[in-house]
């Protein structure tokens, strides 16, 4: 049975602060987050909005090393980054914290330690890679070598990023520390385990007995889990940057990014509320939702839990409404190739447009499975959806208003079935927003909204008020009084998901909205005890009634979620704003320029991956004698003639002085030099080669290239010229 719990902690993926946000993060945790908390709120309910950022682990030491600052620079850099990108977007947490401030530490520490002292992990011993010239160990980031798979003579210890391997550092061929580039060797060292074996009795009962309800690929990736067995897991790490191991004997240990990361949603609502924190985590009667991707389902459903579990004084997550990943444009967004649609860049572009990229990244967002994202289906989405439905019906309402009734609402003069059975289909839409909203499926509630506005777009369009007005005006009046009523609908289903047009929206219709209580002004901990001044979640200077400060005195007309669908929202005779776009149209030229920036960065990357070929070095081949190399006859020569050979692309007939004698050799290198690019060059070649007949001529010999890791080729010539036949050896 569903319990009826009092408040909701929404809690969203702590980003790593080593880099921007991008669309991705964005549709699988920010934006579905966002709407369900500003849904929670217009319905009065109590929510706390975490976030922060995540300001541990290897890769930003490396990031912070490549760039030559301190791991600390790097954080403070994209902590702010990424907060004022999330609020360019309309979502502002109550709190967004880092993982870096003294709170956290403390709580991360004394979380640790607590578990330390009542015996909750174990230690094991392993060998792990040191570097005895930079006196430290190395993460599995920090060693490179030969991946075993595919040669590639540059993996890392945990991945090759040549074939996509998952490797671990002793597979490695040759494994060197990126750091001072010696070959490490293996040490000892101690870690704290958490015996995640123990909680897996518990957590099959927890989880698959007790939380069917979670998403379907949520639960099906917790399943598998448990299905293949848990293993302790090490919480500790052996490097400098991080919160320390609060035990002794632990020096140069931190504890893992992923033991802290999560503590971090119970410190950053400490660092907001540091007085009532206790009740949004230890009281049963809060319900516990960690918005995140599919990546981070084992962390969040299974080791966080087992660690509040052990830890025993907090509330376990109530739902974990994971999303799959969203592609770009047929590709896997990565944002070391830099193939990412950054939210910085979009604010920069889409200036007012915000809302454009929370509605298309809602309604393509990925619930169920990877989805993609083009610019074309941006545009088009725009254009035909938002433009054309929503903003077109919206402004033939308002636009007949001010020119046939002064821009006051008419009365319902002469009501007619129509109008009745429009409006009855609103309820239902609200019923099924509701239900979509309340079990997570964003795109199912948009459709609903969305749905909404069709009804009024075909509404207006099959009452054509526009050309009743001409011959019977009262008629007209009821039709726009209808239309006027749905508009207010569209103000308040809308204000979820775009809240920056449902404002715009309400401005036209002089309206005010009920969208609950944050955290973010006044006395903060004083949240439900004492009156707060509340309003809009946007961050504007925005009020209700309940405070006591109208923005504007004329918005009287406060809407609330619970009318929403009731069949008289603005009265007869309540004057409308200025008529306003919502929406406009988005430009080939616009989209076509986001793309062409795509394209160079996919050029860019291949370039970059050629040349990084290029640098591929083979391996050593089996040794030979020095009487092996003896019997080659290497030796200078001259080309003389190069002719194409017919009916082929690769391959150049060479004719040679070669000192003893002319000769003609059939050399594979037409991709890398033409015909007259050749005559008069000095070469060597391998003059005792056996024949070959290629393409019907004979071949007497070999030319000597040096071919690069990409295939491309080039000469060994002399460093000055040579008389031919010179022996090389
Ligand atoms: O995957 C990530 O981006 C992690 N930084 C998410 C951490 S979520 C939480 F545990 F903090
Ligand atoms: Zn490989």
């Amino acid at each position: 049975m569903e319990k009826n719990y009092k408040r909701t902690l929404v809690t969203c993926a702590l980003p790593y602060a080593n880099g921007p946000v991008h669309i991705g993060h964005l549709a699988g945790v920010y934006v579905p987050a966002d709407i369900y908390v500003r849904y929670l709120r217009m319905r009065g309910k109590e929510v706390l909005y975490v976030c922060g950022s995540d300001e541990h682990g290897v890769p930003i030491t490396i990031k912070a090393r490549a760039q030559g600052v301190s791991p600390q620079d790097i954080v403070d850099k994209y902590n702010r980054i990424i907060k004022d990108s999330f609020s360019g977007l309309g979502i502002n947490f109550d709190v967004y914290s880092r993982t870096t401030s003294k709170v956290h530490h403390d709580i991360a520490s004394g979380f640790f330690k607590k578990l330390y002292d009542e015996g909750k992990f174990i230690t094991r011993e392993s060998e792990q890679f040191y570097d005895d010239e930079a006196k430290t160990f190395l993460a599995d980031r920090y060693i490179v070598g030969t991946c075993p798979k595919c040669g590639n003579p540059n993996a890392y210890g945990d991945q090759c990023e040549k074939c996509g391997s998952t490797l671990s550092p002793e597979e490695l061929i040759d494994p060197r520390s990126a750091l001072s580039g010696s070959a490490p060797r293996k040490v000892k060292t101690k870690h704290w385990y958490l015996p995640l074996d123990k909680y897996e009795p518990w957590l099959r009962d927890w989880i698959l007995e007790n939380h069917k309800e979670w998403k379907t690929n949520v639960y099906g990736q917790c399943k598998s889990w448990l299905d293949g067995h848990l293993q302790p897991r090490a919480v500790s790490r052996d490097l400098d940057w991080g919160i320390p191991v609060p035990v002794e004997g632990a020096e140069g240990k931190v504890l893992y990014v992923w033991f802290d990361a999560p503590i971090g949603y119970i410190s950053n609502s400490k660092e907001l509320l540091p007085n009532s924190w206790e009740k949004w985590w230890k009281d049963s009667d809060t319900r516990l939702v960690h918005f995140i991707g599919k990546d981070n389902i084992v962390f969040h459903c299974i080791v966080f839990p087992s660690m509040l579990k052990a830890h025993g004084d907090y509330v376990l997550p109530d739902n974990v409404p994971a999303n799959e990943f969203l592609n770009l444009e047929g590709d896997k967004i990565s944002t070391s190739r830099n193939w990412a649609v950054w939210l910085q860049d979009y604010l920069q572009d889409f200036p007012g447009q915000e809302d454009v990229l929370r509605y298309v990244l809602c309604a393509n967002a990925p619930e169920t499975k990877d989805n993609d994202f083009t610019w074309k289906d941006f545009q088009q989405r725009n254009n035909s959806e938002l433009v054309a439905i929503f903003g077109n019906f919206v402004n033939r309402a308002v636009v007949l208003t001010q020119k046939w009734f002064g821009g006051k609402v008419p009365g319902d003069l002469k009501p007619e079935a129509i109008d009745r059975e429009t409006l009855s289909q609103i309820p239902v839409c609200r019923a099924n927003l509701e239900k979509y909203l309340e079990t997570f499926h964003f795109r199912e509630a948009l459709k609903e909204a969305m749905n909404m506005a069709r009804i009024g777009n075909k509404y207006i369009s099959d009452t054509e008020p526009w050309a009743v007005a001409k011959t019977d005006l009262d008629r007209a009046a009821s039709i726009l009084h209808t239309c006027l009523q749905i508009c207010a609908d569209l103000a308040i289903a809308f204000e979820p998901f775009l809240p920056f047009s449902a404002e715009k929206l309400r401005d036209i219709l002089r309206v005010g909205i009920e969208a609950g209580k944050d955290f973010r002004r006044g006395d903060a901990d004083g949240f439900g005890d004492t009156e707060n001044c509340y309003g809009p979640m946007d961050g504007r200077a925005r009020h209700t009634e309940s405070c006591g400060e109208l923005r504007d005195p004329m918005y009287r007309l406060i809407l609330k979620w619970d009318d929403l669908g009731s069949e008289s929202l603005l009265p007869a005779g309540h004057e409308l704003g200025e008529p306003a776009l919502l929406f406009s149209k988005i430009d080939d030229s616009v989209v076509d320029a986001q793309v062409a920036k795509l394209n160079a960065t996919k050029a860019a990357n291949e370039a970059a991956a050629k040349a990084a070929a290029a640098k591929e070095v083979e391996p050593q081949k089996e040794e030979v004698t020095f009487d092996d190399f003896g019997r080659m006859d290497i030796r200078t020569a001259t080309v003389l003639e190069a002719v194409k050979v017919p009916k082929t692309d690769k391959l150049l007939k060479l004719t040679i002085d070669i000192g003893i004698d002319r000769r003609v050799i059939v050399s594979g290198i037409a991709e890398y030099y033409s015909p007259d690019d050749m005559v008069g060059k000095q070469i060597c070649i391998l003059a005792n080669l056996k024949p070959r007949t290629i393409k019907g001529i004979e071949s007497q010999g070999m030319i000597l290239m040096a071919k690069q890791g990409d295939g491309s080729m080039r000469f060994i010539t002399p460093e000055e010229a040579v008389c031919n036949g010179a022996m090389v050896g």
